[in-house]
């Protein structure tokens, strides 16, 4: 359940007329709604100025409180975009306050007659939503121990301690989410909490160890581990790379995500990010020399490279390079080489392990990438291991 407030909507009711105030609400709906919309949730209730949103009813995800806060932090995002315009029209700001918990509800029909609400719902966590709501600070978003408990590794959390709510026995444990972590794949977030020892597996182990002897001979293998969700398929990889890390090797992963399957190369950025040392919001200098200097160490032909990585991290380079018309379809092309030939050239310094994870969620722009390395690649020293779901 995820509860969102306009903060001193009445005294913005005082200050502009009915019209005015309407219209400034829709900016702050629209901003919301959208950002829900995307991630799968439900706007079940406008009270006022305030939401109601359910995440996992009536369509249920295996992370609904991922999505939540995920909602959230594009909501907080869409709204300080908003205001830009807002500002210069109205002379205001609007800000907000998110509260999210999990529990056990029940959802149904209630209510009688002509005001029967069909998808309503009936339990604790709304309740605790809109008080843990009150205690966020402007543009924050806080969450209870249910919901903390389920998005635990997947964000950065600061506590803000026990709290008492009204109509709520007993204290709570409060936090506050400050952005998305920088963890690397969905099993990484679960190890963290201890892995147990590998149990069976031990002809699947052998078969991906038989292609990788024979990729680190120079053959490319391209292997496609496929099952249902929690059938083990990151954990036997896991086993893999225990089993050869002593052998001289790198390993390039990419992490297909379920929120950002139509974002165009997202997880071949993140796999740079990390590989340059960039960050996410790359936008100051020493990016711009880290990105550089990675490209010297890989001996690629760095104007090139330099032009291409730049424009798919967004690292703005100013009166550097010629303007290049970025959306064309020859650009991307030239994007899919640059991104091979990096790879190309990893192998020729050491063999690599090229493993793209949940591959059902990839976007189609990493999928050609990935294709083409299966193309070209055939004579390096690669495997490529692809784990999926069977829908993949
Ligand atoms: N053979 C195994 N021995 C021990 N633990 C296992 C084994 N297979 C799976 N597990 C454990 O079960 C859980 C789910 O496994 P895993 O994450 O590897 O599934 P998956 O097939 O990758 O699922 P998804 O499609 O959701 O990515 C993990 O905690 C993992 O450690
Ligand atoms: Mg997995």
């Amino acid at each position: 359940m995820m509860f969102i407030d306009l903060i001193d909507s009445t005294a913005l009711a005082e200050r502009f007329d009915p019209e005015d105030m309407r219209r400034l609400l829709g900016v702050y709906h629209q901003a919301c709604a959208r950002a829900i919309e995307a991630h799968e949730g439900h706007i079940a209730l406008y009270i006022g100025d305030g939401l109601l949103v359910y995440f996992g009813y009536p369509n249920a995800h295996e992370d609904d409180a991922i999505r939540a806060v995920l909602a959230a932090l594009a909501a907080i995002a869409a709204l300080r975009e908003a205001n830009e315009l807002i500002e210069t029209e109205y002379g205001v700001r609007l800000q907000a306050r998110i509260g999210i918990e999990t529990g056990l509800v029940v959802a149904g029909a209630i209510g009688a007659g002509s005001s029967l609400d069909h998808r309503a719902i009936v339990g604790e966590a709304p309740i605790i939503a809109a008080r843990l709501q009150s205690l966020a600070p402007p543009d924050a978003i806080v969450v209870g121990p249910a919901a903390q408990h389920l998005i635990q590794g997947s964000f950065k959390l600061e506590d803000l301690g026990w709290r008492e709510l009204k109509g709520v026995t007993g204290p709570v444990r409060v936090q506050r989410v400050l952005a998305q972590a920088d963890t690397i794949g969905r099993f990484e977030i679960r190890v963290v909490q201890g892995i147990t020892p590998l149990i069976g597996r031990a002809a699947e182990l052998e078969m991906l160890r038989r292609h990788w002897r024979q990729s680190v001979d120079g053959e490319m293998h391209c292997v496609l581990l496929t099952g249902e969700p929690g059938i083990g398929k990151s954990r036997v990889l896991r086993a893999l790379c225990d089993g050869i890390s002593d052998d001289t090797h790198v390993v390039v992963s990419l992490h297909c995500s379920a929120y950002y399957r139509n974002s165009p190369f997202w997880p071949v950025q993140h796999w740079l990010q990390r590989t340059f040392g960039v960050g996410p919001d790359a936008s100051d200098a020493s990016d711009m020399e880290r990105l550089e200097a990675g490209i010297a160490r890989l001996g690629v032909d760095a104007d090139e490279t330099l032009l291409v990585l730049t424009n798919l991290l967004g690292i703005p380079t100013g009166a550097r390079h010629p303007t290049v018309e970025t959306s064309s379809s020859s650009f991307k092309r030239r994007t899919l080489d640059v991104l091979v030939a990096i790879l190309e050239t990893s192998t020729r310094v050491q063999p690599v392990l090229f493993v793209v994870e949940d591959a059902h969620w990839i976007d189609p722009s990493s999928l050609e990438f990935v294709r083409l390395v299966v193309e070209r690649l055939v004579s390096s020293r690669l495997l490529v291991l692809v784990t999926a779901r069977p829908e993949f």
